[in-house]
């Protein structure tokens, strides 16, 4: 959205990828907030605690509200809100387009401005639109609606334009949770700040390969006031290995996706946090041009594929170029001449691998990537 919001990808925590339903608590909420601070994340730039799906009761209160499960929320989550921004952090909650959620709490159809307004009140900072029982010309409020044919910019409009209207100057971001459907990056940009581009990370390593494929399909979307979003990380979820884990959150730092961790962070492996708080890679991620890296075809490589991962990935920064060499489902030695780099001139430039801290100068790089690894080397050019 053109208001000055969302500059860069927003980075934090969500309760889904964690326990799905369970984590939609207070307890999880304010304990993630504390480990934001006790772990040095909100010093590296996490800020968002996102409350996904199943902080409500089934029912709307008499008037229509949505009411916070009290077993869950003992509190309420405008208290929740106020501890989360005394510690300087931002609260973020989830709701959904159709008339439930995706697990069946209800959803927002035809109360957005009711909610709009009551998330406002509790100064909620950001809010997810999911697209789940949502109207179908087939059946009023299926579980899923997968016309092929049918439009999902309306749902996504009216909720945007309930929290315009009601926002005042607070700053809540957009995210738009339509799984990519009608092409969303190519218009995502006018209802929200960040948009799904494809359906869940689902935790495994096929996920990664599809989300992180599409991405590379996609990048020129990405821009300030607008990321394609890959959805949220399952770094330190024990689900991946440690190459995985890199790889994982090395791809959505370039391609400028939020980061948003999805591990529950008091059982956080110390060699995911390490990852994850790499502040080289969120400064790429974070980088004021907002840009996000797409792949490049060296003379001599093969061609993409489609549905995999390109091993050549590039894109521009405001003090150079982030280069991203890929090794999915295999390993090998990588090089490239900075002369064949999209944004690089032919030349010596110094350069940092970002994982390992490697250093050098020189006309080129090269690198022996383990299987389902990346590099990610910063070529400074000012
Ligand atoms: C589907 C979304 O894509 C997920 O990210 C998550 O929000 C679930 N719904 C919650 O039910």
């Amino acid at each position: 959205l053109n208001d000055s919001l969302g500059l860069t990808p927003h980075l934090g925590w969500s309760s889904w990828n964690v326990a799905q339903c369970d984590a939609a608590s207070e307890k999880y909420a304010l304990e993630t907030a504390n480990k934001f601070i006790e772990l040095g994340l909100k010093d590296v730039g996490y800020e968002y605690v996102n409350i996904d799906d199943c902080w409500s009761t089934r029912e709307r209160d008499e008037s229509g509200n949505l009411v916070p499960d009290p077993s869950k929320w003992p509190n309420g989550i405008k208290a929740v809100v106020d501890q989360i921004h005394d510690m300087g952090l931002k609260f973020g909650l989830y709701g959904c387009a159709g008339e439930l959620t995706c697990a069946s709490f209800p959803g927002s159809w035809g109360h957005e401005i009711q909610d709009a307004e009551l998330i406002a009140s509790w100064g909620v900072d950001f809010w997810k639109h999911d697209n789940c029982f949502t109207p179908c010309t087939s059946e009023p409020f299926p579980q899923t609606c997968w016309e092929g044919s049918i439009d999902t910019r309306p749902w996504y409009g009216t909720m945007r334009d309930a929290i315009l209207s009601v926002k005042d100057s607070k700053e809540m971001l957009f995210n738009l949770c339509n799984w990519g459907r009608n092409e969303v990056w190519t218009w995502g940009y006018d209802y929200g700040h960040s948009w799904r581009i494809e359906g869940d990370n689902w935790g495994d390593w096929e996920s990664v390969v599809r989300i992180g494929a599409k991405a590379s399909e996609i990048p020129e979307y990405s821009g300030p006031g607008g990321f394609n979003d890959l959805d949220m990380l399952f770094v330190g979820n024990g689900v991946l290995t440690e190459p995985q884990e890199r790889l994982h959150f090395g791809l959505w730092a370039i391609a400028k996706s939020p980061l948003v961790i999805g591990a529950d962070l008091n059982a956080l492996p110390e060699s995911s946090l390490k990852i994850l708080s790499n502040k080289d890679i969120i400064d790429v991620n974070q980088d004021p041009l907002g840009i996000a890296a797409g792949i490049f075809q060296p003379p001599n490589a093969p061609g993409p594929v489609r549905g995999e991962i390109y091993p050549y990935w590039a894109g521009p920064l405001s003090d150079g170029v982030v280069i991203g060499l890929v090794s999915a489902n295999r390993a090998g030695t990588l090089s490239v001449n900075f002369a064949d780099v999209p944004g690089l001139e032919g030349g010596s430039y110094n350069w940092k691998e970002l994982y390992t801290g490697e250093e050098g100068t020189g006309e080129s790089i090269s690198f022996n990537v383990a299987e389902n690894d990346i590099a990610i080397v910063k070529v400074t050019t000012s």
